[in-house]
């Protein structure tokens, strides 16, 4: 494990099951239909890597990056977004796929943003859950995984930017999160 690690929450091969397994939800679900994966930049980056490998439907691809005003381990729910869709919504199915549910605040400015735009239906896939610290209420259609409330680094997950690239979901030890306030980016 990398040395700011405290512990392995999920191992490379938890998570490999897991996606799989909601790939062939998601596919079944949307059977006859197409939809527009709107990944969550950039945490939600590997995860919608590999989960569109396991959809066999037809899936197109979007990203939005937002920022949401916070400590780096906590967002306050004031979220502004930084790089928009790139095309219109209207009429498609949408899934949004996200890293991470926490106090659900971000989702839920995003959803209701797209909402406004007309799609055919939307609906969200979550790799984790951490409902333990939520404020606003989240509807996750497909979740990979429930977590205690722990900050998570990770497949795609970060501090600072740093340990996107592991391959596992690890609990950052507490001691290199000590303080700071910042602007960060989901
Ligand atoms: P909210 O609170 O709006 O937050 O649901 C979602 C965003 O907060 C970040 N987040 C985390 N990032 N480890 C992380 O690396 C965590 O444990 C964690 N909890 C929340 C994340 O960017 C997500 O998009
Ligand atoms: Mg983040």
């Amino acid at each position: 494990m990398h040395p700011d690690g405290e512990k392995i929450l999920l191992t490379e091969e938890q998570i490999k099951l897991q996606v799989t397994k909601l790939g062939r939800q998601i596919s079944q679900d949307y059977a006859n239909k197409e939809i527009l994966v709107v990944g969550i930049l950039k945490g939600a980056m590997v995860f919608l890597a590999d989960l569109v490998r396991k959809i066999t439907i037809p899936t197109y691809f979007d990203f939005v990056a937002v920022s949401s005003y916070g400590s780096s381990t906590k967002s306050s729910g004031v979220v502004r977004i930084l790089k928009d869709l790139d095309r219109s919504i209207q009429g498609r199915h949408i899934l949004i796929v996200e890293d991470i549910i926490d106090s659900g605040l971000t989702l839920n400015y995003l959803s209701d943003n797209l909402s406004s735009r007309g799609p055919a239906s939307i609906k969200l896939c979550a790799l984790l859950d951490k409902p333990s610290r939520r404020i606003e209420p989240v509807n996750i259609d497909y979740c990979g995984f429930t977590i205690p409330d722990e900050f998570v680094v990770g497949y795609g997950l970060d501090y600072n930017e740093r340990y996107r690239n592991l391959p596992y979901i690890m609990i950052l030890s507490p001691k290199i999160y000590g303080g700071g306030k910042q602007n960060v980016t989901a």
